[in-house]
Order: C-alpha cells, then structure tokens, then sequence
C-alpha cells in the first residue's frame, strides 16, 4: 500500500434504512436501539467484566482466576478457569429437556436425512473420543480432518475437543498438497477422512488424495477414514482404520476432559495476502465465550428455530456458526452435504421448505449466484419460515442485499451482514436484528465489548467518512492467540501497523480498509492490499466492484490494478455475464464503463474490461484478487495457487489474454 495519502477515497454512498419490525424487536433478546446503546456503552467502559458476563453463561469445572491477561501481543482470558468444548455443546443440554431435542438435522446431496438429538449427539461424539484414545491420540495431539459435510466431520471435532486434541480441518475441496502442507506445519498424529464426499452427483476421492498426500507426512500414524460409498477402498494395514469398526467397538461411556481455559482448541489454516497459509490457533475458553454470546445474539437464537449455516465446515465459519456457537446454545442445526444448485437451482430453497428453517446465514458469493439464476427459482418454494438473514464473508453490494431482503426474505426478515475474520474467531462487528437499523452495504457496528475503530496510518481517528484503517483496540476473547509455529509473523501481520509504543498500547489491525458514516456504521472498502490508487485517489476495489455487478446484465465482477505510466494505476475489471446475456460485447464494455462512471464518478472507470466465464476464487469463494493482479501485472501467475477452487479458471483466463 502506498503511504503518500493517509485516507482511502470512499464513494459509495446508501441512504436505505431498514429497523426491524416492531414484532421482531418484541420477541428479540436484545430489542430496539437504546437497549443496545447501553449495553454497548457499559460493556465499552470496562470490556473485560462484560465478557465475564459472557463467560457465565458457560458451563466451567473449575473458575477463572484472572478474566484477563494482556501482555501485548499476547493475550489469555479466563485463566484458571478449567472447561471443555465438547461438555459445553453436548453434556451439559442431556441433563435438561433437551436431551430428546434436535442437535442436528443432516440432509446428504442424494436426500438421505440422519437427525441426531443432543443424546445421540453424545453418544457418537463419546464412541468416537474413545476410538481416538483407543489409538493412542492425547491432550495435546493434533488430528487432522480433511472431509466433505457429514456428520462425522462434526463428530470428529467434538470428540476431539472431549479429550483435548487440537483439531485442524482442512477443507474437503483442497488437493493433497494442501493437505501434506497443513498436516505438517501442524505436525499432526493422524487424521480423520472419507472414502469419497458427494459433490454434484459425483465422488471426491478423499481417501486417494490422503494416500498421495501422506507419501511426505510422516508425523501421521492413523488414519481413520468414514465409508460414505459402497466403492472398494484401499487400506494400509497398521495405518488406515474404518471410523465405523473402531466406533462399533467403542464404549460410549466418555468423560469429558477438564481443560484449561487456553488448552488449544483448534489451528485453521487461511491465506495470507503473500506466502504460505497461516495456521491460525484458538483455544478454548475465549473462543467458546464469545462464539456462544455472538450465535445467541447475533443471530437471535431461540430453542424453536431451525439454523441452516450454509458454510463449509473447513471455513472459520463452519467452525464457529455450524458447530461451536449454535450447539453451545442448544439449538437445532441443519446440515446439507452437497452443491447448491443440486440437483437444481433451488435445492438451498427445497432445504428450507422442507425443514422449516428459520434462519439462514451464507455468504454474498452465493447470493450473487441465486441472482444470476434467477428469482424463479426461491419463487417456486415456501420461504415463510424464515425469519432472519445473515451474510459473511466479503463487502455485499447493496444490489445482492436489496435482492436477499426482498425475494429470499420477502420483506419481513432482517439481514445481519456479519464481519469478522479467521482470526477474530468470532463476529465482531454486526447489526443485533431486533435492535440495530440497517443499511445495505454495512455490517453496522461493533458489537457490545469490541473496541473497533476507523483510524489514519497516524492512528488518529478518521472524520466522518473518511475512509482508514479498521483497527481493534481491545484484546477481545476469540482473538487468535498466534499463528501456529510462527510467532513472529502473527507479530508482524498484525501487531506492526500500530505497534505499543510508550503511550500507544498496540492495537490489532484488520488488513481491511473501511469508513465510518456520521451514525458510526462501518463500511469495508476491502482489504488493504486491494486498496488501489488511481489518479491520486485510493479506491476501493470492492465498490467499484459492487457498481459493476448492479449493472443487469453483470453477475460478478472483479476490479484489480495494474501500473499506469500517467494514472498510477490503471484499473482492469474481470466481469462474468449473467446467463442468457446476449449482448454486443464492445458495446457492452463501453456501457459497463459508463454505467460505473454514473454510480461512482469518472475515475472510478476501469480503463479495461476483460469478459470471463468464471473468476479465480477461494473454497470458501473469495475472489483471489491477487491472481488477477499477477495476471494483469504480469501476464502469468507465480504465487500460490494451492487455495484456488478450479485451476482451469487461471488456464481460461490466460487464454482470454492471448487472444
Ligand atoms: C472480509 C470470514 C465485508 C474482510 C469470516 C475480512 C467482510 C475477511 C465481511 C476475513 C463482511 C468478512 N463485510 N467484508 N460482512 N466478512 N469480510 O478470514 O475483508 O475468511 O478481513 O473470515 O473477509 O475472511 P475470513
């Protein structure tokens, strides 16, 4: 990032409101604005005691003795105090009525459904914590799971967390250099996987990409592998174990262990904007506390709903939004295995329908897919049940939000744009749906106990609007502890913008840009690195992005700079057309450039607009800008690809350059 200016140029501007009904605000646990201002407020002047608070809620074996320790960049919370994960989201609902309560609804791709009450839950979570003990896994040991949207995988975390094994998922979309590499770093003991995982109709040999992957891992020496198929596998004696053998001889009986509050729950790997992935590490108490808090806050909560998180188990959020927060709170989980538009277009509304869900939390990337297959699809479908929205993940364009709100929520469910990142661990930043008026395109604001704020590079607070740097604080206590095994890169990737100093206590800094309007809702501009200087004016991909994809013939863009001898930056648009567009393509380029010059201004204009059918992006669905930028930049791509759903995209994008 160029440091000549010390605001980011926002231009995006939303004047749309949005308060919760009246009803929904009634039946809310926090309802209506001046509750959550005093909450906020109270929590704001001493953080600490209000996530002891938090942190009752929780069941503990033993109490913390210090809420807080801080000794910069480090931070532990609840220490003393002695938990466990598994205890929390399992044994501690058996002995209430929720024993017979639904813990988890799961729906294969192929319509099988398994329903597990919070007992059965247990008692699967327990057989298999005594199949790893059986094989010699201890406190401390981390296990790996590479698997595609089973039960298992949530079984496999939670038995895991029961006897103190740190868990590294890897996501089941990932090669087997992805795995190798995680596993390693991690020095993991074993792992956990399938035959195959469903996608689309088709197998995903998990199993076989285990066997290339543990050619260079030779820390692992079980592996426990899930039948999900009737296709023969091949197993290496003394190695490979079928999970169903060792849980058939497993006793059920399993104490959960007592741990203490910063044991290591978790390492999950994510990309950093350079480099190999950064093995983020959580531990437990913290992590619990607040993902517990968030789940029941953010997304309202109640015993009588039905939660479909549409994440993928092998994402933050699938960790924090699919398994620990909402099982912490005793609610009832819907699972789905497989492809959105599986068999058809509308399978995530057929899922609905069916199960009666509630609330529904994805991501834009999806929505943005749901519009470009049209609205026929959710109109086909009984969306009555729902009652709240959620999104993660990147900016929403207010076009996606507006859509969300009115086709999928039809008007009566509130949207919670949700920030946060791998390594908050948690939801930082985010409306409270009974409580907070909403614009489209902001997560609104931090929520009770998180210090965040928008700052220059002096660290001075940004005037109204003036876009910087989004910072936290506070120490808050799903923050990560460090990146595992590379405690100077945690210090450097996080801790350098704004290092202590004699009178600066150090604060965390995002990597995301952001502006704050004149009622306090945080913006994100994007990350910083995506952050382009054009002309003199730093811009925000991410908006000029969003002005594109409202255009009606768009359905996703992606903006990234390339040197320009006389702007700076020349900017390069990689748009995706909507279905069925059939348009005269160097008009369209003009119009496209037109259209971004009247939502923006003149030189928000990409200079360049490259037609492709489909764009670099994450598992998870992130756009990998810095592909793009290499591409652009360079005319090829070096880096790391290891994170790149289909590397055929990079293929048909060179191609697409040479013609
Ligand atoms: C971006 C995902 C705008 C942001 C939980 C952040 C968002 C990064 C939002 C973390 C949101 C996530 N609005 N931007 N609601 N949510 N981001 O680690 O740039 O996969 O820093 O965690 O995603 O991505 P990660």
């Amino acid at each position: 990032m160029k440091r000549e200016h010390d605001s980011i140029t926002s231009v995006m501007m939303e004047e749309r409101v949005f308060a919760p009904s009246v009803q929904f605000s009634k039946g809310a646990h926090v309802s209506g604005t001046k509750q959550l201002a005093s909450i906020t407020s109270r929590a704001a002047k001493d953080p600490v005691t209000f996530w002891e608070r938090q942190a009752s809620a929780l069941s503990w074996f033993a109490p913390w003795k210090t809420a807080m320790k801080w000794k910069y960049p480090h931070v532990q919370w609840f220490v003393g105090g002695r938990l466990n994960a598994s205890y929390n989201c399992l044994d501690r609902h058996i002995i209430s009525w929720r024993r017979t309560k639904a813990a988890l609804i799961w729906e294969g791709e192929d319509g099988t459904v398994r329903t597990f009450t919070y007992q059965q839950l247990h008692t699967e979570v327990c057989k298999c914590a005594n199949a790893l003990v059986s094989l010699g896994i201890q406190q401390g040991d981390v296990v790996g799971i590479y698997m595609g949207m089973v039960p298992e995988a949530v079984i496999s975390m939670l038995a895991c967390s029961r006897i103190g094994a740190t868990h590294n998922v890897v996501f089941g979309g990932f090669s087997s250099d992805a795995v190798a590499e995680r596993m390693n770093d991690s020095k993991a003991v074993a792992l956990i996987t399938q035959d195959v995982a469903q996608r689309r109709g088709e197998h995903v040999h998990l199993k076989l990409a285990v066997n290339e992957a543990l050619k260079s891992c030779p820390t692992i020496k079980n592996v426990i592998v899930c039948k999900r198929s009737d296709e023969p596998t091949k197993m290496k004696a003394g190695r490979d174990h079928w999970f169903h053998d060792l849980i058939n001889a497993a006793s059920h009986v399993s104490t959960a262990a007592s741990l203490p509050s910063e044991h290591p729950l978790f390492i999950l790997y994510t990309s950093g904007s350079t480099g190999k992935p950064k093995g983020i590490l959580h531990t437990t108490g913290g992590y619990l506390t607040q993902v517990a808090y968030t789940a029941r806050m953010v997304f309202d909560l109640k015993d009588d709903d039905v939660y479909f998180c549409t994440a993928d188990i092998g994402w933050i959020t699938g960790h924090s939004y699919i398994v620990y927060g909402p099982l912490a709170n005793g609610a009832t989980l819907l699972m789905y295995e497989g492809a959105p538009n599986w068999p058809e277009p509308d399978r995530f509304w057929r899922l609905i329908e069916k199960h009666r869900v509630s609330i529904f939390y994805t991501a834009p990337t999806a929505i943005r897919a749901f519009m470009k297959w049209g609205e026929s699809w959710p109109r086909k479908h009984d969306l009555t049940s729902l009652r709240l929205l959620g999104t993660v993940g990147e900016p929403i364009n207010p076009e996606a939000w507006m859509w969300y709100y009115n086709v999928i929520g039809q008007m009566r469910c509130p949207i919670v744009d949700t920030w946060w990142q791998t390594e908050t661990g948690s939801i930082m930043i985010s409306p409270l749906p009974g409580a907070s008026k909403t614009k489209p395109g902001t997560a609104t604001r931090p929520l009770p106990g998180i210090l965040a704020d928008v700052v220059r590079r002096d660290g001075t607070p940004c005037a109204a609007n003036e876009g910087g740097l989004l910072v936290i604080k506070h120490p808050w206590p799903a923050m990560l502890r460090t990146i595992y095994g590379d405690d100077e890169r945690y210090l450097n990737s996080y801790w350098k913008e704004f290092p202590k100093k004699r009178n600066h206590p150090g604060w965390y800094f995002t990597g995301d840009g952001a502006r704050k309007d004149e009622s306090g809702n945080i913006w994100i501009i994007g990350r910083v690195d995506d952050v382009v200087n054009v002309s003199g004016h730093r811009l925000g991909t991410a908006e000029i992005e969003s002005a594109l994809v409202s255009h009606r013939h768009v359905a996703e863009a992606a903006v990234v700079a390339r040197p320009d001898e006389i702007k700076g930056n020349a900017l390069v648009a990689f748009v995706t057309l909507k279905s069925n567009v059939n348009a005269d393509l160097q008009n369209l380029r003009e119009e496209l450039r037109n259209h971004v010059g009247k939502e923006i201004g003149h030189i928000a204009k990409p200079d360049e607009i490259r037609f492709t059918d489909a764009l670099p992006k994450t598992r998870s669905g992130k756009i990998m800008r810095r592909l793009l930028r290499e591409l652009v930049t360079r005319g090829d791509v070096t880096g790391d690809t290891t994170t790149l759903e289909d590397r055929g995209v990079l293929e048909r994008l060179r191609v697409a350059d040479e013609e």
